[in-house]
Order: C-alpha cells, then structure tokens, then sequence
C-alpha cells in the first residue's frame, strides 16, 4: 500500500481532504483548542517509524483539556465529561493512523482537541462541544540545525500565566508566538526570543531556551511562563546521564544571555538548534558550542530509536 493523507476527526479515520469543520466553528473564532506536535522520526534500518515520547505528548495535551474544559466525546452520543479519550486512546488512535497513512519518511503528528460548538458569542466553555481531529503530514527540518542561528530579543513578551495558561499547548496563545516569529523574520533573524511580563528570559517563538556559562547548564524555570516542553525535559535529563550535568531551573537575565557561553533552544519541530548571535552580538565565537554540539548527537540518536537504552521514550511502530 502506498502513503496517503488520512485524518481522524469525530471518532473515525476519513480521507484528509473530507475532515472538515464549518464556518461557525467556536475555535476558529476565539482559539478555543489544545494542541500537540509530535515527531515521527523514520528508521530506515529498522524499517520502523519512531514516535518520541508519544506518552507524555497526550498526558500534555489532557492537562491543557481540562483547563479549557474540552472533553472530546468517545461515543458520540454520550454527553458526559467522563466520556472522553484516555492517554491509551489516544495512542491507539495514532498508531493506528500512522499505519494508515502509511509514510515511509519523517513525520508531524498533530492531534487538536477543541470547542466544536458551531456557535459564537457564547464565551462559556462548559456549555460548548468538543471534537477531537488527527493530521499527520510528512516533515523535514523545522529551522537548520547545522548551523549556529541568528536570533533577536522580540518586542513581544510572553504572557504571564495569570493571563493565560503558558504551559500547555493552547491554540489561542500561538498568536503571540506567531507575532514575535513574524517580527524576527522580516527583520532578518531565524528565530525569536521572548521575555517574560518580567522582562527575563522565556523561551523562543516554538522552543525553550538554554544557557550554558561556566560549564553550567540554565534553564529558565516554569514560573518564567515557558512552555513545559518534552524536548526541554529530554535534554535535562540526558545531561544528567551522559554527561553528569544537573540543568539549573533559574531566571535568566537578558545580559547573561549575552555573556553566555553557548545558547541552545530545544522544541519537538526545532530538536537542538545552537544560536549563535543574538542582537547582534556573538554568543561565544559565534558557532555551534561543545556541549551543545554533545547534546546535539545524543539526542539526534535517541529520537531516531538508535539508542536501546532510551527506547522507553520511543514508540515504535511498524509501517506496512
Ligand atoms: C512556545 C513553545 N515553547 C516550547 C516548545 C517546545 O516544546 P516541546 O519540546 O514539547 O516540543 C514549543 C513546541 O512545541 C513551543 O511551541
């Protein structure tokens, strides 16, 4: 069987070009949905497709569920909280539609659940519907991680989580990442870094950031509004079982940043990606750094299922 485009959406697999939602959709007006994005990295001496960390992506996606009260029906004919997809499900669902699809190539793996309501001005999320859809869509490279990236300090902060929920994958907050990942581009940059309301250091426009200065590791803190990235928690715990280096969780001011060592951001789309400069000022010399490079080269092994000894963040799943 060759590959296809098929999606999940309202309890079932449909050809990608069939799943579709009105006009009137509540999420398409107020940004109403929880969203994940999972790599499926493609093991050609395996012949398998390796899904990273797929667990911990739906545990994520549940977590941002239920601050926004969406509950996407398992039967469609039942309306009850209680009716809705498990962490299992989930995955099952997935599996099952990567098997489908049948792509013998890297993989984005997109799961949406959102308020499906065909209503507007009605702001009251215990009063709205849910659906959950399903997209996956061949892959490659997100931002180039072979060189060290040029990145700008943007104008747009990252909000506070007393304004909106910042560590989960709501679609509503995306505005802001899109905003500051605009403004960097059209200004020449790869990549944007946010402060926080604060005015310390967040994370970039899609990845959380890292500092190392001193042989140390940094890490902004989950109170500094960053995403509770997958990837950010793969790197602090492969730094501390290969190279013996337990990642500090601190703020970070935007002048350390300057002076630091090496920069690196991390995100599922983005892996590893080295900076280089940022407001045009040289991090380090201006290259890829040691210990990023180290860090770089682990996880590149860990994610495309070559490592036995991390095959518990991978899911492996045999395409036909
Ligand atoms: C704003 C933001 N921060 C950080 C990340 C990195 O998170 P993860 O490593 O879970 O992909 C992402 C990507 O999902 C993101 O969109």
């Amino acid at each position: 069987m060759g590959s296809q485009p098929w999606a999940f959406l309202s309890g079932k697999q449909i050809p990608l070009e069939e799943a579709k939602v009105g006009i009137m959709t509540h999420a398409l007006h107020y940004g109403t949905a929880v969203f994940e994005g999972i790599r499926g990295n493609w093991n050609d001496d395996s012949r398998k497709m390796v899904v990273f960390r797929l667990k911990e992506h739906y545990e994520r996606l549940i977590r941002g569920c239920n601050i926004l009260k969406i509950f996407p029906p398992k039967d469609l004919q039942i309306k009850d909280e209680i009716n809705t997809f498990s962490v299992d499900d989930y995955i099952e669902i997935t599996i099952s539609l990567l098997k489908k699809c049948g792509y013998l190539q890297d993989v984005y793996i997109r799961p949406l659940a959102f308020k499906s309501e065909e209503l507007v001005a009605n702001l009251k999320l215990h009063e709205l519907s849910s659906n959950f859809s399903l997209i996956i869509i061949p892959f490659g490279g997100y931002i180039d991680n072979d060189k060290a990236i040029n990145c700008q300090t943007s104008s747009w902060r990252r909000p506070n989580d007393s304004m909106m929920p910042t560590g989960v994958k709501l679609s509503g907050l995306y505005t802001n990442s899109i905003l500051a990942k605009t403004e960097a581009i059209l200004g020449g940059y790869d990549e944007a870094i946010l402060l926080n309301d604060e005015g310390t250091v967040s994370e970039g426009s899609g990845e959380n950031l890292f500092m190392i200065s001193g042989g140390e590791i940094i890490t902004p803190a989950e109170t500094d509004n960053c995403l509770l990235g997958i990837t950010r928690d793969s790197v602090i715990q492969i730094a501390r079982r290969e190279l013996g280096i337990e990642v500090k969780k601190r703020k970070i001011q935007r002048s350390e940043l300057y002076l630091a060592d090496e920069i690196f951001l991390t995100g599922t789309a983005a892996h590893i990606t080295s900076v280089g400069n940022l407001d045009n000022r040289k991090i380090g010399d201006g290259n890829k750094g040691e210990i990023t490079q180290k860090l770089q080269k682990i996880y590149f092994d860990v994610v495309t299922g070559k490592r036995e000894d991390y095959f518990d963040w991978c899911t492996q799943v045999e395409i036909n």
